[in-house]
């Protein structure tokens, strides 16, 4: 195979070559962080699908190792699918997986356990015979039957999982419980489950604390709880905060809370699958995506050699209004920041921008906190634009389109006369009992390639921020040659675009800051590094 390298990530995971999807297995045991993850070992595009594994120190370095689970007996033969570890006591790692066993997609749940526990990297798997664990009852849709999340303890000493489904168009995560681990027998009710939103893939389900940012692993009912599904549908991941009723083993949703279309994202870009896991030796909750290609023809992928990356680890944890998350780079990345260049106190009038050189704006990443001296100019929001999704009004109001407040922000991995760029930016309106903020990632003008089948969405979401206390936004935007991954407002919304330039390229990239808004903003405080290349070997 030749492998493209223009567009390759520095420290984004990526194999060497290949087809890669979702990460479901992240783990800490004995040291080392565990990566498995969906991967093709024949090709490009999906298919054949083992479970690659990765073992890393610090989640940024990582040890390739030869796939840890693959199709080889009567009940994985037809694909060896997502699926999640737990540690059971005594620091026993055990995996959860789909098989497929037929032609026509047929889904179980198996297990897997190391083949020896000294081992530091767990290199080998054992599928032991009594498999598969779970089978599909008759009132199960047998071809939307998977990706089993980490099972977790209820107070009966039990172990629960939940597994994605869909019946009709409603959205199902249907338990299973088990004393053992090896017998298991399916609750009366899903732990949740919503209509119209179709078959949930990949569900995720954990609890975060009421306070700080530490991350909880007690099932307990003194805490929060994260539902997150990806709908088939629509191909995002989406989130729902409520309480757990561990005596019906329901999950609530909180009032007011939207778990549907219209709801919580994670991310308002291209980022799908996500998984969390405890870390134990950080006391955080890590969550995990992958990013698949906006190349989206098979002959693109074929033409690259290599499909999908996984994102930067984050950290997440409840913001302090208890409504939302918020997520962070894990700070292991910042070992990675070499030479830094700073910028203060700069005011941007309308139309202005200013370079942010001396630093390899192809392969970096950039932290900034916008000021403004009054909102009283913002401009008015539309009552009609309610009902459009974020993504809508960015395609509206884009980079270009003058505004008051806005729109400021980063152009990344733009070419000197931005011809090509992706902009990072934010809008702030005037709603009629608040501001709204729209925060925009825009792939609309990031490469020059006319490729009519090329994914180029103006993504964006809203920033739930008080502007009136603070009158400040910071962004900051990892940048790494074919991803931006941005966290507006400390992490409260966030946004991550795949492009393909094809001029602003390595070193013939740029970074800049811009304002196209009448108002006037400043740059309080900017810091951006080069980053160096992550070792994966
Ligand atoms: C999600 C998904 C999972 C499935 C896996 C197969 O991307 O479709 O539901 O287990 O990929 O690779």
């Amino acid at each position: 195979v030749n492998v493209q390298t223009v567009g390759r990530t520095g420290y984004h995971f990526q194999p060497e070559k290949h087809w890669i999807n979702e990460t479901k297995t992240p783990m800490y045991f004995n040291g080392f962080y565990h990566l498995f993850y969906q991967y093709n070992p024949n090709g490009s595009v999906w298919g054949n699908i083992v479970w690659a594994h990765s073992v890393s120190k610090d989640l940024i370095n990582w040890i390739n190792l030869e796939p840890a689970i693959y199709p080889s007996k009567p009940f994985d033969q037809f694909g060896t699918w997502s699926g999640s570890a737990t540690i059971l006591p005594g620091n026993k790692p055990i995996i959860l997986y789909t098989g497929i066993i037929d032609a026509n997609k047929t889904q179980v749940q198996n297990y897997a356990v190391p083949a020896n526990i000294s081992d530091p990297y767990l290199r080998e798997w054992i599928k032991p015979d009594n498999n598969p664990l779970i089978v599909p009852d008759a009132s199960i849709n047998k071809t939307q039957f998977r990706d089993p999340t980490t099972a977790w303890m209820g107070r009966d000493g039990h172990w629960r999982t939940i597994i994605g489904s869909g019946r009709k168009r409603r959205g199902l995560a249907i338990m299973y419980r088990s004393k053992d681990f090896i017998k298991w027998v399916k609750a009366k009710h899903p732990l949740h489950s919503t209509a119209v939103t179709g078959n949930w893939e990949c569900p995720d389900f954990y609890p975060v604390s009421l306070q700080g940012t530490n991350g909880v692993d007690q099932y307990g009912e003194e805490h929060k709880y994260v539902l997150t599904n990806n709908m088939d549908v629509t191909r995002f991941d989406y989130y729902t905060i409520g309480k757990y009723d561990t005596k019906k083993d329901r999950f609530i949703p909180d009032n007011g809370s939207i778990d549907s279309w219209k709801g919580l994202r994670l991310d308002y870009g291209n980022f799908y699958a996500t998984k969390s896991f405890y870390d134990p030796s950080k006391n955080r909750r890590v969550i995990w995506a992958w990013a698949n290609e906006s190349d989206i023809q098979p002959e693109d992928a074929i033409a690259k050699g290599w499909a999908g990356i996984q994102l930067i680890p984050r950290k997440v944890w409840l913001d302090s209004s208890g409504k939302q998350l918020v997520q962070w780079p894990v700070e292991e990345l910042d070992a990675l920041r070499t030479q830094k260049v700073q910028l203060s106190n700069k005011k941007l009038n309308n139309g202005e921008k200013v370079e942010v050189a001396g630093i390899t704006p192809a392969q970096a990443d950039v932290e900034v906190t916008f000021s403004f001296a009054s909102l009283d100019k913002a401009e008015s929001f539309d009552p009609t634009w309610a009902d459009l999704y974020a993504q809508d009004v960015c395609a509206l109001k884009g980079s270009n389109v003058q505004g008051q407040l806005g729109p400021f922000g980063l152009a990344t991995l733009a070419s000197q006369n931005l011809e090509e760029n992706t902009p990072v930016f934010f809008r702030i309106f005037k709603a009629q009992q608040n501001y709204k903020v729209l925060m925009c990632s825009d792939a609309t003008r990031s490469t020059l390639k006319h490729n009519e089948t090329m994914y180029k969405p103006s993504f964006a979401g809203y920033v739930d921020v008080d502007l009136v206390a603070t009158k400040k936004l910071s962004l900051r935007s990892l940048i790494d040659n074919s991803v931006v991954e941005s966290f507006g407002a400390g992490g409260k919304t966030c946004i991550t675009s795949r492009v393909y330039p094809t001029l602003a390229v390595n070193e013939k990239a740029h970074l800049f800051v811009f304002n196209n808004g009448t108002e006037p903003i400043t740059i309080e405080t900017l810091d951006a590094w080069s980053m160096s290349k992550a070792k994966i070997n």
